[in-house]
């Protein structure tokens, strides 16, 4: 008797749609490069995020800023190909969709290139146009609101978004926008828990976390804040999963001191 394990169903946007409606939380990670994708695919994951915070822990830029659409090609191409049930989600860079038109050919080229699901914009009323006529080409699109990291020249700060009242407003009235725009879902980050709850509740569109508590639809973490791989950052916000900092630190330590001590590699290690 042969033992049938049903094989896992691909998860699209209507899917995370759907599980908002149940009240099913999403789980989503970053992700840039094919083994990583594939052990996060392996493990369960409902989304990988190819985030433009590559340009901070891939390629050790200090902002988001410098990131291209070539750049972004690589990764989320990578992502993609180690990828088999999660949707793929990515980051449009920055200054890529500063009008409808660049939009669109920026949106499609991405798309074409890397085999992605989706794609991310940050920002709300200002790109809420975009954001309509990108989805009216048949791409699924996420919004970001709250800290916005492209935008990191115009705050001056990562600091927690929206606690003075205007700018909840406005975050909320964005909220409303890039949903009836046709987002199939927004990233919310860093901002109080209470507004993220109260947006969650007055939308249909999903809510992804990220500093914004439990009251969001899913939560977001980037993958090396999440392993312990980035030493110094430790934001209120952030579980560490695990160190692989002092892992990777230790076992290369080790490496080296046996190369030395002419321990690597032995004679069962050898042809
Ligand atoms: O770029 C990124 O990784 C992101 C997440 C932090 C949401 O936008």
């Amino acid at each position: 008797m042969s033992v049938h394990t049903p094989a896992k169903k691909k998860i699209t946007v209507q899917t995370l749609i759907d599980m908002k409606r149940r009240g099913e939380k999403i789980s989503m990670l970053t992700a840039y490069d094919f083994t990583t994708a594939r052990i996060l695919d392996e493990a369960g994951i409902d989304s990988i995020l190819v985030g433009d915070s590559a340009a901070n822990v891939m390629a050790g830029y200090e902002t988001t800023v410098p990131m291209t659409v070539d750049e972004m090609i690589v990764y989320a191409a990578s992502v993609v190909r180690g990828t088999e049930h999660a949707l793929v989600i990515c980051d449009m860079p920055f200054g890529s969709y500063t009008n409808p038109t660049q939009g669109i050919d920026n949106a499609v080229r991405i798309m074409q290139k890397t085999g992605c699901d989706a794609l991310k914009l940050e920002g709300g009323a200002e790109i809420a146009d975009t954001v309509r006529k990108i989805v009216e080409m048949g791409i699924p699109v996420m919004g970001h609101l709250g800290l916005t990291p492209q935008s990191i020249h115009k705050f001056g700060t990562y600091a927690v978004r929206a606690k003075e009242e205007a700018e909840a407003e406005k975050l909320l009235r964005d909220a409303h926008l890039l949903s009836e725009a046709g987002c199939f879902g927004i990233v919310l980050e860093k901002i109080p828990a209470a507004l993220a709850a109260r947006v969650t509740a007055e939308i249909p569109t999903p809510t992804i976390g990220i500093g914004a508590g439990a009251g969001c639809d899913g939560q977001v973490l980037v993958i090396h804040d999440m392993l312990g791989i980035n030493k110094g950052f430790s934001p209120r916000f952030l579980r560490r999963y695990a160190d692989l900092h002092t892992v990777m630190t230790g076992a290369v330590e080790q490496y080296v001191r046996d190369v030395k001590e002419c321990d690597f590699p032995n004679e069962k290690e050898q042809y």
